[in-house]
């Protein structure tokens, strides 16, 4: 099949790329390279029937001269870093809802109807029932970020319910490997790295977080996209249990090797304004389709640390050959 990606560069997209090359489909990645990385494609870019195309998603008439004839198309671009949609809240409108509506508007105009999606749980903003379902209501985010999110799958489904599309979204938690540059587990290993024997953590260290391997995150999303039956299909997509922020540290010191780390925290229910305290997803529907994560929380953190600290020792010795 002759599948698009929409954010290839990126960790998630890359990922996802070398896994729909790896069975043989034709993989299209366009991306802007605002936080993606040619690195990350390394793997797929002597592979028969991959593409790299360079653009700009926020652009219409950029989108619709590549969606024209694929099978799939997955839309993975975003302003990923949600601290920065607080200080600047322009990002989040551009670099989530205008691509997403310019997408769909692609698609409309060039008859492409398979739609996959990656919404994220904060949709959910503080819910009050954990796990949280695909169902719970109303959906109040407490970020931008989350916000234009939840406008993006407004539009997937209105779209999809008038045009005859098809769409799979995905909401998921805190999705972690190798080619991760941003979030909390990154974040530890670099301070680490600068400063082995303190870490300064955002936050009380209590925040709750589920966290998946991007292997697992892969493996949901073809089953569900192998399953759903409505318009608009929407899956929660998470792990069955939950680590806490200290935790998260506990498990990056092990993976870097590190004894009595001293942990100081800055305080307070939230690491900044609009960081969820809980986030814990209930995954009954994806599961009924035949998946279960193989990492739980924890084993997720540690495995996506190591192979971080891999790719952090390739970089550092790429920056000290030129
Ligand atoms: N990583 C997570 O934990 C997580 C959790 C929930 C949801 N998500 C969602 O999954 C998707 C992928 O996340 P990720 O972690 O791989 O992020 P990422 O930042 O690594 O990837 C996003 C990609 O989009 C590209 N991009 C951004 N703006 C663009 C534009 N205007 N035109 C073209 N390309 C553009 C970037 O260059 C980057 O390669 C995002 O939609 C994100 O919101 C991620």
């Amino acid at each position: 099949m002759k599948m698009l990606i929409f954010g290839g560069a990126g960790f998630i997209g890359s990922s996802f790329a070398q896994s729909l090359l790896s069975e043989g489909h034709e993989v299209e990645v366009f991306d802007s390279m605002y936080t993606g990385k040619a690195a990350n494609l390394s793997a797929c870019t002597e592979k028969k029937g991959f593409k790299l195309i360079k653009g700009d998603m926020r652009k219409i008439e950029e989108v619709k001269r590549v969606v024209t004839g694929q099978d799939i198309i997955y839309h993975f671009v975003a302003n990923a870093d949600i601290r920065g949609g607080m200080e600047n809240t322009f990002l989040d409108l551009e670099h989530n809802l205008l691509t997403t509506y310019n997408l769909l508007e692609a698609m409309r105009k060039s008859d492409v109807k398979k739609l996959v999606f990656t919404s994220s749980s904060a949709v959910y903003g503080e819910p009050s029932v954990f796990p949280t379902p695909e169902s719970y209501g109303p959906l109040r985010p407490t970020s931008l970020y989350g916000a234009s999110k939840l406008a993006a799958e407004g539009y997937i489904s209105a779209f999809c319910e008038n045009f005859g599309m098809k769409s799979f979204i995905f909401r998921p938690v805190n999705i972690l490997g190798s080619a991760n540059n941003h979030g909390v587990v990154g974040d530890f290993i670099r301070k680490l790295k600068r400063d082995a024997k303190g870490l300064e953590i955002l936050g009380n260290g209590k925040q709750r977080k589920s966290c998946l391997h991007v292997s697992d995150f892969i493996s949901g999303v073809k089953v569900a996209v192998g399953s759903g039956k409505e318009a608009t299909n929407i899956y929660n997509i998470g792990n069955l249990d939950w680590v806490d922020v200290d935790g998260i540290a506990n498990q990056v010191a092990r993976a870097m090797e590190l004894k009595g780390v001293k942990y100081s925290h800055t305080g307070g229910e939230r690491g900044w304004p609009g960081d969820m305290p809980f986030v814990f997803l209930d995954t009954k529907k994806l599961c009924a389709c035949g998946w279960q994560p193989k990492l739980n929380s924890g084993q997720a953190v540690f495995l996506a640390a190591k192979e971080m600290l891999r790719a952090f020792d390739i970089e550092d010795k790429h920056k000290e050959h030129y």
